[in-house]
């Protein structure tokens, strides 16, 4: 019987088959009911006991062979078949391809880059710090003296009291951390999310970003801000662009100023953006208090510096034309897809 079996195996696996019809033939020959391999499990009964293990083997080794050879055959002649016939399965190498939709950047991360290399083409680096700062990093060393109003509760969100630990309100925390490490010359730009404990509006949110930029030498003065400045406004909002500074005041800077650029979108005449002034608002800056400078470890008797600081949704604000700032941190993607082709 076990050479039976084997010239099937052989058989099985030489068999090869051009059509359906064929291999119909050749399954009902071997597998079906009155087939050859049903036969020989008839047979198989009166193998003797000793045997029944090896054959048992064999024989279904046969059998799955059979019926394995017949169903690759079968299925090839199908997809064959069917690849044959045009526009069924076939692939219509043609057809244009599905375009998966792609992302875009955030319209605050448009911005940010924007300043960030407005800035970099002169000289200054990047610096980052934490989010959670202590009391000397956001406060004392920026002499902000202790009954300061931006310490209160109502300003800031404190994280721990006594030592104080708090989310930053500022970058400018990161410009101490960068002179209380390096000394000058110093000039560095520091991007990063503030937080501030105000009530949530068109115009004002608890969380947004900012970019402060510091410069430190020898001999720096007032007119070098002024003339940084009004490169950065030129480069942001266009070569027309003027600039005005108003006297103001920080904690760690002396003289400070407010610096508005000319309404590029009224051409300074006039509009609701500008409220009627011709002006808009974009920063505050001024020269770096010489406590400040002390208090992180720097000469103030040698070195001198400005520094400046503006909130990124304020520029997108005006570049985009967008009035309320709430819509940067609703991910509505209808407004975020507008911004798809910004780089
Ligand atoms: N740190 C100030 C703020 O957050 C901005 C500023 C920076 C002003 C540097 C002057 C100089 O409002």
């Amino acid at each position: 019987m076990i050479d039976k079996i084997n010239t099937l195996l052989e058989e099985v696996k030489a068999f090869e088959a051009k059509t359906m019809e064929e291999a119909e033939v050749f399954r009902v020959r071997m597998l079906s009911k009155k087939g050859a391999i049903p036969a020989l499990f008839q047979e198989f009964k009166s193998v003797p006991p000793a045997d029944r293990k090896a054959v048992g083997q064999q024989l279904n080794q046969l059998k799955q062979a059979a019926t394995e050879k017949v169903n690759t055959i079968k299925t090839r002649l199908e997809t064959e078949a069917s690849s044959r016939q045009p526009g069924k399965k076939r692939p219509d190498l043609t057809m244009p391809a599905n375009f998966s939709p792609i992302g875009s950047r955030h319209p605050l991360s448009v911005i940010r880059n924007r300043i960030n290399n407005i800035f970099e083409k002169i000289g200054f680096v990047i610096s980052e710090g934490p989010e959670i700062e202590d009391d000397w990093h956001n406060f004392s060393a920026l002499n902000f003296p202790e009954d300061h109003p931006a310490r209160d509760m109502q300003d800031t969100f404190f994280v721990e009291k006594d030592p104080d630990i708090a989310l930053r309100t500022h970058t400018s925390s990161v410009q101490v951390r960068v002179m209380e490490t390096q000394q000058p010359p110093i000039r560095t730009i520091s991007p990063g999310r503030v937080f501030r404990n105000e009530a949530i509006s068109a115009r004002a949110h608890c969380i947004f970003h900012q970019v402060e930029g510091l410069y430190i030498d020898q001999d720096v003065s007032f007119a070098d801000m002024k003339q940084c400045l009004l490169y950065f406004a030129r480069e942001m909002f266009g070569e027309k662009t003027q600039i005005r500074l108003r006297p103001s005041f920080f904690p760690f800077t002396e003289p400070s100023a407010e610096m508005d650029v000319s309404c590029s979108l009224c051409d300074s005449k006039g509009c609701s953006i500008c409220k009627y002034s011709g002006w808009i608002e974009i920063m505050g800056c001024g020269m770096v208090d010489p406590n400040v400078l002390e208090n992180c470890g720097i000469d103030s008797k040698q070195y001198t510096g400005y520094a400046f600081g503006m909130g990124i949704e304020r520029i997108a604000m005006i570049i985009y034309h967008i009035k309320d700032l709430r819509m940067f941190f609703e991910n509505d993607l209808r407004f975020l897809r507008q911004f798809e082709s910004a780089m």
